[in-house]
């Protein structure tokens, strides 16, 4: 029998336009009812994300992630985690897979390995975390054991040196650990502009499988060397701050969006934002963060389609100056 939180789950699932086939074929419940013509839903899921191919292994994985900072900091109160869990239904039954977090962004990996185990997703999932703010071999490993604890795993997809800190020392723990099949690939990570320089040093030193950096409309940099050097050296590219933490959608609240936007089938500026990131050949996968599930099909929908060409590229741009 469906208890009555995974019912509300499903329901708020429905209501933001999910495709709830397998879901509905599992539940004992009668499907919920259409909502009021007056909260008229966003536009359904459909279709299928694009898939972009992880260079040192060939495998392929959805352009659209999800990033866990913010989001995912939450309590264990039923009503702060229930859309949490409904933003991660939604990611998956739209065949997303990569999910980023890391130790030290509070409750996060509790929260994510908690709502992983109570929905069964852990098979259908690319997790991504961090060796962060630990310095030395011994506290690497320990952090990364409480991380797989925490996220209730025995093994990640992807374990990276988080914001270039004690880099040497937990670059080799990370390819150590992936040696014993702990962890499949490699990566280092940084969020801001003038943290490329360094990054770009420890990419040519440490040719790490994944390299993860900041990019959006307004913060460009990485197209200098960042993006030229993951291609040359073949380490595949996850954006976050697509949004700006936020700030880009603020910008453009009160904006229509251009006439292009139907061009290539975006609806929302946050469908052009991601559309405009994807649209860089050197990107693998971006991951926005919402704790709205309204915003996490917004977001998928982004992965379905065309991207922009040049011309709509440079539109965005100017339309931020
Ligand atoms: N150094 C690092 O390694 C590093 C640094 C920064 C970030 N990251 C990773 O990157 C992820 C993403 O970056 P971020 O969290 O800084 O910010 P972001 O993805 O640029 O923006 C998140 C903000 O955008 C809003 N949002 C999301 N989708 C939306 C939509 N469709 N429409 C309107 N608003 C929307 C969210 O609010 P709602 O909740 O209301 O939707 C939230 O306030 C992080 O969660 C983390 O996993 C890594």
């Amino acid at each position: 029998m469906t208890s009555r939180r995974e019912f509300i789950s499903t329901a708020t699932l429905a209501a933001a336009g999910v495709a709830l086939a397998p879901l509905a074929a599992c539940s004992q419940e009668r499907p919920p009812a259409t909502p009021a013509a007056s909260a008229a839903p966003p536009k359904p899921f459909s279709g299928t994300l694009i898939t972009r191919t992880i260079p040192s292994s060939g495998e392929k994985i959805p352009v659209i992630g999800m990033g866990t900072s913010g989001s995912f900091e939450v309590g264990a109160d039923a009503g702060e985690r229930g859309p949490l869990r409904d933003v991660l239904q939604a990611f998956v039954a739209a065949g997303g897979s990569l999910i980023d977090t890391a130790p030290t962004y509070s409750t996060a990996e509790d929260v994510l390995g908690d709502l992983i185990a109570q929905t069964n997703t852990r098979g259908k999932l690319f997790l991504a975390t961090k060796l962060s703010g630990v310095t030395g071999r011994d506290e690497g490993l320990k952090q990364f054991n409480d991380s797989l604890r925490r996220l209730r795993t025995d093994k990640v997809e992807l374990l990276q040196v988080h914001n270039l800190r004690d880099t040497t020392t937990q670059i080799a723990l990370a390819r150590e650990l992936k040696q014993q099949g702990k962890t499949k690939y490699t990566g280092l990570t940084h969020y801001r502009e003038d943290g490329q320089a360094q990054l770009a040093d420890e990419m040519r030193k440490h040719k790490p499988d994944f390299i993860q950096i900041n990019y959006s409309p307004v913060s460009r940099g990485a197209e200098q060397t960042i993006f030229p050097l993951a291609q040359e050296l073949g380490c595949a590219v996850m954006i976050n701050r697509a949004f700006e933490d936020g700030r880009l959608i603020t910008q453009v609240r009160d904006k229509p969006l251009p006439p292009w936007a139907k061009d290539v089938g975006a609806d929302s500026w946050a469908q052009l934002f991601l559309k405009f990131v994807l649209s860089h050949p050197a990107v693998t996968v971006v991951i926005p963060a919402t704790s709205k599930v309204k915003h996490q099909v917004d977001n998928l929908r982004a992965g379905t389609g065309a991207l922009l060409d040049a011309k709509q590229r440079q539109a965005l741009i100017a339309a931020l100056a």
